[in-house]
């Protein structure tokens, strides 16, 4: 069995153990990293676990039910995972039976050998499937497929859903980390002005911060998160340009009123344009989220207006998709702001959502994202 020889099995357990982590609470970038960092696989075996992982957990909701359409009971969760990992190679991954199944029932309990097998090949000879719903088959919580429907349109959230199944194209933004095209486009739509000031209120990690820096204004950089500011300064160096970091909460910035050129607020949001490079998140939001977010967006745009000069811009950005996050802070920033004005919209990739816009993650292969542009009269 060739499948069984050399590092494709090693790849398969690490897949199969950073798994069980994520079970367990464990984020899975940070657990897939902590694991890959304690093994020596080679390059190309390091990203067979890592497409393993990030593939099985986007697709858990319909490997389960693959698995459970074959096997009526419940099982201890190392079996379970086993599963999950030769359900996904043989549906998604579309590789050989043999070769999906040796190696789940390689890194199954011992004891659960004869049914992995089992169950596996039930699936493999399966020549069509009747997926009971969209969420199922597209392996979303119901609520997310249930609210993009609702809020994009049933084609758009569909491309959307479909779209952020795929593994993300690693784009290298400012300081050669990575970061999503989406993204440095939002940074690229700041303006700044030589000599100008931009405050960021929610600058870590540091990606668009960073790149805005790189131009020709001062970036103050505010973060809640101390943890998260601290890293944003580390990370900063003397070419990337003049960026000051300071720990504050946002909705309270300790800056001077009506001093700002420009105030880019990229908002903590549900991100559920993201949900492409975050795998597992899908899992871990709740309903509730977006409402929730909506309303610290619209805190943390209440306190940056007053830091506008006259003529300065506001920049509101997020990377989600829902309406209550993105229309509906743009009419909500319209009714409680009267006298800031649209700036000209960017355009294609991007679509007119409201007086902003909105990039779906299907146009162009990027995170999707809202950003609208608005500023005081001079
Ligand atoms: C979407 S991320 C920002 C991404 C960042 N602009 C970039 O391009 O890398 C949102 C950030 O806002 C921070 N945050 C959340 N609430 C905040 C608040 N009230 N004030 C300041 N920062 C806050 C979070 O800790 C998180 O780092």
């Amino acid at each position: 069995m060739p499948a069984l020889k050399g590092a494709g099995l090693a790849s398969r357990r690490v897949a199969a153990d950073v798994l069980a982590r994520v079970e367990q609470g464990a984020w899975a970038n940070a657990a897939l990293d902590a694991a890959l960092a304690r093994t020596t696989l080679s390059g190309p075996d390091r990203a067979l676990a890592t497409a393993l992982v990030f593939g099985t957990l986007r697709r858990q909701r319909a490997c389960d039910w693959l698995v459970d359409e074959a096997l009526r009971r419940e099982v201890e969760l190392p079996v379970r995972i086993a599963l999950r990992l030769g359900a996904y190679q043989l549906v998604f991954l579309g590789q050989p039976a043999y070769a999906a199944v040796s190696t789940a029932v390689a890194t199954a309990p011992r004891r659960a050998a004869g049914l992995v097998n089992a169950v596996l090949r039930r699936i493999a000879a399966a020549d069509e499937r009747s997926w009971p719903s969209p969420a199922v088959e597209l392996s979303y919580p119901d609520w997310i497929v249930e609210r993009l429907f609702e809020d994009l349109g049933e084609p758009d959230a569909l491309g959307a859903l479909g779209a952020m199944n795929e593994p993300g194209a690693a784009a290298i933004g400012a300081g050669g980390t990575h970061q999503d095209l989406a993204s440095q486009w939002v940074a690229a739509a700041v303006p700044h002005p030589a000599g100008g000031i931009v405050v960021d209120l929610c600058a870590a990690p540091g990606g668009k911060a960073v790149a805005v820096g790189a131009g020709p204004s001062l970036v103050a950089a505010v973060e809640r998160r101390p943890g998260r500011a601290r890293r944003l300064a580390r990370r900063v160096r003397r070419d990337d340009g003049a960026l000051a970091v300071l720990v504050a909460d946002g909705r309270f910035p300790p800056l001077r009123p009506g001093f700002a050129d420009c105030v880019l607020v990229d908002a903590p949001c549900s991100g559920l344009g993201a949900l492409r490079r975050r795998p597992d998140a899908r899992w871990r939001l709740d309903p509730g989220a977006p409402a929730r977010l909506s309303q610290l967006q619209r805190e943390l745009l209440e306190g940056s207006v007053g830091l506008l000069r006259p003529g300065g811009t506001l920049v509101y950005s997020v990377c989600t998709l829902t309406r209550v996050e993105t229309e509906g802070v743009d009419a909500w920033i319209a009714d409680r702001f009267p006298s800031l004005r649209p700036l000209p919209r960017l355009g294609p990739p991007w679509q007119q959502r409201g007086r902003g816009e909105i990039l779906l993650p299907q146009t162009a292969g990027t995170d999707g994202m809202f950003l609208l542009r608005v500023a005081l009269p001079g």
